[in-house]
């Protein structure tokens, strides 16, 4: 498979091209943003930090910045490339370009590429349709003082999960964060809470608590290359798929 990495010089980039290099996978572009200092040195091999769409890539991998992520689009449905969208943080239009470019290409879009993570949004969905708004659900994340988006992208899934499960609308009950005399817990309602600190790759855990007892589910990212693999695995698994939109829970087989 010949795949393109963009924002190859990022935390994600490096593991990504670490990652494909370990199993083998042809890397034939890495991008960086336009003006970035790595433009035109070594980035893989005979590979060079590039800031011009990789055509002659099957698929390519986009862990950069919400920002980008409409042109690239653009360019990945003009070359009918494959679209591993691991940024997160994109705007409602971002969101909506997704859609639309996912009538024309295979796009498979996570904000969080790792088996653990996945196997945790299928397992809180199942806890919040069986503990019923008696047990109050509320969403704890951390990562490294670096990250720019908040909450994750994770969480937010998660607190997706979580609404899902209880079949009610994320929109109608989340809480982001407290301060003040903001009164008594309302039932029914999710709470997200994001901290940054030190170099944490990414810890979430999403909790039930009740009068009498507690239920605590938490995953933690020790490594980016959870993440770099789960999006390598996604890269293949969209060759020669329709154009749509997918989720890491139809690579791992959980749906659809
Ligand atoms: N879905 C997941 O599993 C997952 C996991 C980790 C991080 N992320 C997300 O991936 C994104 C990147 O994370 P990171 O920690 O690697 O960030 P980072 O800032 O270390 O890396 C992003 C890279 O993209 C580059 N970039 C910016 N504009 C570009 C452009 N136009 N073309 C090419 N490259 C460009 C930047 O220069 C930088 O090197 C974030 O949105 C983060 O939240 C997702």
């Amino acid at each position: 498979m010949n795949v393109a990495i963009l924002g190859g010089a990022g935390r994600m980039g490096r593991m990504l091209i670490d990652c494909a290099r370990e199993q083998g996978l042809n890397i034939v572009a890495v991008t960086e943003a336009p003006g970035h200092p790595l433009i035109g040195t070594p980035a893989c091999g005979d590979i060079r930090f590039t800031d011009a769409w990789p055509e002659n890539a099957e698929a390519v991998i986009d862990f950069t910045f919400h920002t980008c992520v409409i042109p690239n689009l653009a360019n990945a449905v003009r070359c009918r490339q494959a679209y591993v969208l691991g940024t997160t943080g994109l705007d409602a239009a971002e969101l909506a370009a997704v859609g639309e470019a996912a009538k024309s290409i295979p796009i498979c879009f996570a904000p969080n590429f790792s088996l653990g993570v996945n196997l945790l949004l299928a397992l809180v969905e199942r806890a919040a349709a069986v503990l019923d708004e008696s047990y109050d659900a509320e969403i704890v994340e951390m990562h490294h003082r670096h990250k720019k988006d908040a909450p994750s992208g994770t969480a937010l899934g998660l607190a997706q999960a979580l609404a899902k499960g209880r079949g009610v609308s994320l929109n109608d009950v989340v809480c982001y964060g407290r301060e003040g005399i903001v009164g008594e817990r309302p039932a029914g309602q999710i709470g997200i809470h994001a901290l940054r600190g030190g170099s944490v790759v990414g810890d979430h855990t999403v909790m039930f608590a009740a009068d009498e007892e507690r239920v605590e589910i938490t995953h933690k990212a020790s490594s980016r290359a959870a993440f770099a693999k789960g999006a390598l695995k996604a890269a293949r698994w969209l060759l020669g798929r329709a154009p749509g939109r997918y989720t890491m829970r139809h690579v791992l087989g959980f749906e659809g």
